[in-house]
């Protein structure tokens, strides 16, 4: 199968020097990327500014902001068996970006943000898509109720719920845990472990949840 998978935080340009970001790593996405990779599936990597290591075999699109993570996702998504939307994209951006360096002022500054584009919504929306569709939900309050109604709001097939609340877990940790919430109301959960463990139950159950997809599909064509 081919996995599509972004991973890492967005930086929202302020002005030359600055930007608006998050704690994301990238490590649960590149996780699943080199998991999809020992597994045999094909891999393309959209990923935000990280500090890792290219998994190797991987294509790796470079995608520094949430415009260029849409741009890059809306090309490569048809190609695609499965997309796991794992990135943390900022949800607001500038909405002016200065050419210059804002100078610094005594009085306070106020700065005006306008939602990005959400590169999940678009694609749960999608009545055409071929492909399954995996979204994170990084929470810190009411977890699984809130990855419920994400999974209904943005159309996904699958939501990861993620526990973001703690710092030896989730955000830029090494180890995390993680429920997983399907369409039809079945849940799965995955107890604290390395990413790279959870990611190799992720990559099973995305894969899995696919192939059963497609042989749907192909039984109502027949
Ligand atoms: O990178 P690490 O340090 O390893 O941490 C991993 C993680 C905690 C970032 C990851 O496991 C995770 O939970 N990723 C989702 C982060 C997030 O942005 O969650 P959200 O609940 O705000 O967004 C819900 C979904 O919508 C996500 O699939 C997100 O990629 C997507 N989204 C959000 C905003 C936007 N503009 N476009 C989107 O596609």
């Amino acid at each position: 199968m081919t996995f599509l998978i972004t991973a890492g935080p967005t930086r929202e340009p302020i002005d030359p020097v600055r930007y608006i970001s998050n704690r994301s790593s990238g490590k649960m996405g590149y996780a699943i990327a080199e998991a999809a990779l020992a597994a045999g599936h094909e891999v393309t990597l959209i990923s935000g500014p990280v500090n890792l290591e290219a998994p190797r075999g991987a294509r790796l699109i470079p995608a520094p902001t949430g415009e260029a993570m849409f741009d890059a996702v809306r090309e490569h998504a048809d190609q695609s068996d499965i997309c796991v939307l794992c990135a943390a994209v900022a949800d607001y951006k500038p909405a002016n970006v200065s050419s210059t360096k804002i100078k610094k002022q005594s009085e306070k500054f106020l700065l005006e943000l306008i939602p990005t584009c959400d590169i999940l919504n678009s694609l749960g929306q999608r009545r055409d898509r071929q492909f399954a569709l995996v979204g994170f939900a990084a929470e810190t309050d009411h977890v699984e109720e809130n990855a419920a109604k994400k999974l209904r709001a943005k159309n996904c097939d699958i939501m990861v719920a993620n526990d973001v609340s703690g710092s030896d877990s989730g955000m830029e940790s090494d180890m995390n845990e993680v429920t997983i919430l399907f369409r039809d109301g079945e849940k799965k959960k995955i107890s604290r472990a390395q990413k790279e463990i959870i990611a190799r139950e992720l990559v099973k159950i995305f894969s899995n949840f696919a192939t059963k997809m497609f042989d749907k599909k192909n039984v109502m064509i027949n």
